[in-house]
């Protein structure tokens, strides 16, 4: 007789209804590879009516409460998509707790609470799946997890939110200002109505604390991440990127250095020749640099309802497959069985990059002299600089901008306090890194 899987399925919005899709149209498919029954079983949310599309008349089980479907006994998955700290936790840990595998979406809640609820799922003996977290529709956590295994990961590049990239990206393309594309981009439905966690980097941070905690097997909390957003970046910037080669991408870098990582998230400006500098809109890249497999680029959408809902029913076929061969947890939860000792996280201050900066300056004489001995005083090398004629940016002054040779982001941060402490600056002073060379 045929092996059965039953899911349950909880919040039916985006991504509830991409994974619904996913399961119920290629039905066949799934059972033609896996040869296992995989029905969908139940599906929960508080708005949801039974009459609402054909998916849902098809189902067994459509409720208002979700704890129908995670204390029934014939489900085997429950299927996180509402979101969120408060209820999705609740959720995980109750469908834990009633001994069921977990898949989710949800990165804020793995980056926040993933130090409680990774440990509750290893004792209770059941998987989590959580591929569609980072990347949506890209395979990355298995890869890393499982086909990269030899490796030591030693570096990740990527570009892991699609509302900021398409910010970005048609900042450069139009040369519009932050908040106007913003708007647009929240009218066309690219940008959440609350774009807070795309646009200052903290989306991108939680996707980073999981990629970097699989990468260096070692739980990277979020709070451990360096994030800085993009609303300060300004047209001039990204015009002046473009005359030194450049493009600024909101980029989430980890990098390995013996026992010491880095985890840090910031516009950069990366060359036009760099690849990352060629993943635009709302499309997602990671690239990896791993000991022995060396560079990998991998590159999809990272949201929407039909590749998000096709990563979240990976992870079910991946677990349907382990229940219908009596196997479970097979691979651990972050893709290690020990913890890596002695890691240490790079405070930004101690982490070294090039840096363009941007200065707001009053068009006097001697004003480019001050600053030189500020950067010499701080030990910074210019490799560049340019002047620009005043500009609507800020009217009475003009910009001067610096290429910086590699120095520690302290020197940097103590050169910026000083020269913004100068008379002659009529704005805050503008850093970015670069990288990429
Ligand atoms: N808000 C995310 C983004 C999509 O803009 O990329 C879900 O991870």
């Amino acid at each position: 007789m045929d092996k059965v899987v039953n899911v349950g399925i909880i919040g039916y919005g985006v991504v509830g209804k991409g994974t619904v899709a996913a399961l119920m149209d290629n039905y066949e498919t799934v059972k033609r590879k896996t040869g296992i029954d995989i029905v969908v079983k139940g599906v929960a949310d508080i708005t949801i009516d039974k009459k609402q599309d054909e998916y849902l008349s098809k189902i067994d089980i459509v409720t208002k409460d979700a704890m129908d479907l995670i204390t029934n006994k014939d489900i085997h998955i429950i299927v996180e998509l509402v979101g969120g700290y408060t209820f999705a936790k609740d959720f995980v840990i109750k469908a834990l707790e009633n001994k069921k595998h977990v898949v989710t979406a949800n990165k804020a809640l793995l980056a926040t609470y993933g130090k409680e609820i990774f440990p509750l799922a290893k004792k209770m003996g059941v998987d989590i799946g959580f591929e569609a977290s980072v990347g949506g529709g890209i395979p990355i956590i298995r890869v890393m997890k499982e086909d990269l295994a030899v490796n030591n990961i030693l570096e990740i590049y990527s570009i892991i939110n699609g509302t900021a990239n398409y910010i970005l990206t048609k900042m450069t393309e139009e040369g519009k200002e932050f908040a106007d594309v913003l708007k647009d981009a929240q009218k066309q439905g690219y940008a959440e109505a609350d774009p807070t966690f795309d646009i200052e980097g903290i989306d991108s941070a939680h996707k980073l604390s999981i990629l970097s905690s699989i990468a260096f097997s070692t739980m990277v909390d979020m709070d451990k991440v360096f994030v800085e957003g993009i609303s300060n970046i300004k047209p001039i910037d990204i015009a002046i990127a473009k005359e030194f080669g450049c493009v600024i991408k909101l980029l989430a870098i980890a990098k390995r250095h013996g026992n010491d990582i880095e985890v840090r998230v910031h516009p950069t400006m990366i060359p036009f020749t760099n690849t990352l500098a060629q993943v635009n809109g709302v499309f997602n890249a990671v690239y990896l640099k791993s000991d022995r497999t060396g560079p990998t680029l991998h590159y999809g959408q990272g949201a929407g309802s039909v590749p998000t809902g096709a990563a979240v029913a990976g992870d079910i076929i991946n677990i349907a497959r382990n229940i219908a061969s009596n196997i479970n947890v097979r691979v651990p939860v972050l893709g290690y069985e020990k913890q890596e000792e002695n890691i240490n996280i790079i405070d930004i201050k101690d982490i070294h990059s090039s840096f363009y900066m941007r200065l707001m300056v009053e068009d006097t004489p001697g004003v480019l002299a001050q600053v030189g001995l500020i950067l010499a005083n701080n030990g910074i090398s210019v490799s560049s600089a340019l002047q620009r004629e005043s500009s609507v940016e800020c009217s009475g002054c003009v910009p001067l901008v610096f290429m910086t040779h590699e120095v520690v982001g302290s020197q940097i941060i103590n050169a910026v306090k000083e020269i913004d402490a100068k008379p002659f600056i009529k704005e805050k002073t503008v850093i970015i890194r670069v990288e990429g060379n």
